[in-house]
């Protein structure tokens, strides 16, 4: 289990990537308890453009795995789930609202003690397609490679506030005296 955090802030903060899994299986039920957690996200219109795809079997596992070097984390995950967005469903918003989704799924995923990392999907749409038989009106927005964490991460270094804030108008930053320090 995760360990214990003490408030939504330290929660959000904690969230890390997860390429190192413990070698213990994780349960469809555990799985679709995340989901059924995601599906909460916001949409564009409430329109909800998204479907999750479960993939446990290791020889697939594996060729998702082999899809891109960076996939490759995937080989030790016990389970992959994929968000696939609809274009048809909301043409506008699509890919934003599986993004969102994807975020809350991961974010659901921590909250149940379990580990996982976001691949990239975007360079490899038609060979996801292929290997999982989706339709052509579906994007895979995201791939999580899901499993018990083996590994404790440290926070990646993060852009400070004065880089990527402008109050009222564009490059008026913030002072460098207002800030908190984290
Ligand atoms: C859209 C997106 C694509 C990503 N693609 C990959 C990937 O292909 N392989 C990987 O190991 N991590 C991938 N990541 C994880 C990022 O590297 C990670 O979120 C970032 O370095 C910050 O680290 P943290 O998640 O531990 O805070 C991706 C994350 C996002 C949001």
């Amino acid at each position: 289990m995760r360990e214990p955090v003490h408030s939504c802030e330290e929660f959000l903060l904690s969230r890390r990537s997860i390429r190192a899994f413990r070698d213990e299986d994780v349960s469809v039920d555990l799985i679709l308890k995340a989901i059924d957690i995601a599906r909460y996200a916001p949409s564009s219109g409430n329109r909800q453009p998204w479907e999750f795809m479960i993939i446990k079997s290791k020889d697939r596992i594996k060729e998702l795995a082999d899809i891109h070097p960076w996939a490759r984390p995937a080989l030790g995950a016990s389970a992959v789930v994929i968000v696939l967005v609809n274009e048809k469903q909301s043409p506008v918003s699509y890919i934003v609202d599986g993004a969102i989704a994807a975020t809350y799924l991961w974010l659901a995923l921590h909250c149940l003690g379990l580990g996982a990392v976001w691949l990239q999907t975007l360079r490899n749409t038609n060979k996801l397609r292929e290997i999982l038989s989706i339709p052509q009106e579906y994007l895979p927005v995201a791939i999580l490679a899901i499993g018990y964490p083996a590994e404790k991460p440290k926070t990646k270094p993060r852009k400070s506030l004065e880089e990527l804030v402008h109050v009222e108008e564009f490059g008026n930053k913030l002072l460098k005296k207002n800030l908190s320090k984290r």
